[in-house]
């Protein structure tokens, strides 16, 4: 199967972009290959997300970042593979965890079928992604196996903080850190791995993809207010109703109408004029400017962690990546230079993340060679 439109891979290189999308060509099918099952019941349901859509963001991470060593070294498949299988598991247990009823515009697989299917689904994905990293070595498989720790651990600590209009935007930032960042932060990793880049590479691109991750949750939690139901593939607001409060709804919380939001989400998930109202207040562009300018705050950290790469194709296909994410919900313009939000972003939570390890800070020159999306 081949895949038209790659969202943030408009051809920063030619031929990068032509060598990019066939080897997700061959990603895609090994996919399809991996989700084979002896019942067909669970072939059916296995495959059902990935059909269904889907951006394959997390496997272009990993073949972008397997530019810094051999782009073509075949193992850099099977990693793509495994770290895909992992995040469509995480999408079948989010779905339940979450309630959710649709996903890229068809029933989430708890509605299609049940919860039961579901979560059985999820772990059979799982299952296969650890089964197809044991080819590629014990460090791969251990630190898949961390990845997928982290990602329950941020997800429980959402589901601790369900329905809290207390939380602060410091432990906000830490369940996203874990929830999203992990699993795109070692996606950059292991395509640095399994290319054999050069290890002192292999921290920097870690870290260049968990700032890429915050800022992709946090642009996905913006878009959650502000998009379409056919650009969301479900209805705005959903986090409003799961009790998930994001950026834009602490901020609002913290701000003159935070009584009155209060006071529309104390029974519960808002419904009907209550639910308009609240999602009104949120998505009130101070709100919004707020949560943009943590946007840009990741961006701006990954293209300085981006600096730290060698320059080259692949380097300017990631930070255009990372100007798409804040592209994509008004953050900033294409480009990456001009129009900076108003509104301050929050401090981040010390979890001794690798990209503090690295201890990149602030921001780079200007490349001036992007061109966003
Ligand atoms: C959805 O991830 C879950 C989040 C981390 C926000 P994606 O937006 O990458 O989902 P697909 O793969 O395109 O469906
Ligand atoms: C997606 O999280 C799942 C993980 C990050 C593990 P969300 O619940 O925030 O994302 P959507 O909106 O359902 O895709
Ligand atoms: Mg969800
Ligand atoms: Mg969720």
């Amino acid at each position: 199967m081949s895949r038209r439109v790659i969202p943030g891979l408009e051809s920063p290189d030619p031929i990068l972009e032509r060598d990019v999308r066939a080897r997700l060509d061959l990603v895609e099918a090994a996919l399809e290959k991996a989700v084979h099952a002896d019942s067909d019941m669970l072939a059916e349901t296995s495959r059902y997300l990935l059909a269904a859509g889907g951006k394959r963001f997390r496997p272009m991470l990993v073949l972008l970042a397997g530019y810094f060593g051999d782009p073509a070294d075949p193992r850099l498949i099977p990693g793509s593979v495994s770290i895909e299988l992992v995040h469509q598991a995480t999408l079948y247990h989010d779905d339940v965890i979450d309630e959710a009823d649709a996903r890229h515009g068809v029933p989430s697989a708890n509605v299609r079928w049940d919860n039961t299917v579901a979560i059985l689904t999820g772990d059979y994905l799982f299952a296969r992604a650890s089964e197809i990293s044991t080819d590629l070595g014990t460090d791969i498989c251990a630190l898949l196996a961390r990845t997928i720790a982290t990602l329950c651990d941020g997800q429980i600590r959402e589901v601790e903080a369900a329905g809290r209009v207390e939380q602060t935007e410091v432990a906000y930032m830490e369940i996203i850190r874990r929830k999203t960042g992990a699993l795109i932060a070692t996606s950059c990793r292991i395509g640095g791995m399994l290319s054999d880049a050069p290890h002192e590479h292999l921290d920097v691109l870690e870290g260049f993809g968990e700032a890429l991750g915050l800022a992709f949750q946090l642009s996905d939690d913006i878009m959650d207010l502000t998009a379409s139901p056919e650009t969301l593939g479900k209805e705005p607001g959903q986090d409003l109703t799961e009790g998930v409060y994001t950026l834009p709804i602490l901020h609002a919380l913290g701000g003159p109408e935070g009584d009155e939001l209060r006071g529309l989400l104390a029974a519960g998930p808002p419904e009907a004029e209550a639910f308009e109202r609240a999602l009104a207040i949120v998505a009130d562009p101070r709100n919004l400017a707020h949560a943009r300018a943590a946007v840009v705050a990741e961006v701006d950290r990954a293209r300085a962690l981006a600096e730290r790469l060698p320059e080259g194709p692949a380097l300017s296909a990631l930070v255009q990546l990372a100007e798409f994410l804040a592209a994509r919900c008004q953050a900033r313009g294409s480009g990456g230079s001009s129009s900076e939000p108003s509104g301050s972003p929050p401090e981040r939570g010390s979890g001794g993340s690798s990209s503090e390890r690295a201890g990149a800070s602030g921001s780079p020159p200007d490349r001036g060679k992007e061109t966003g999306s």
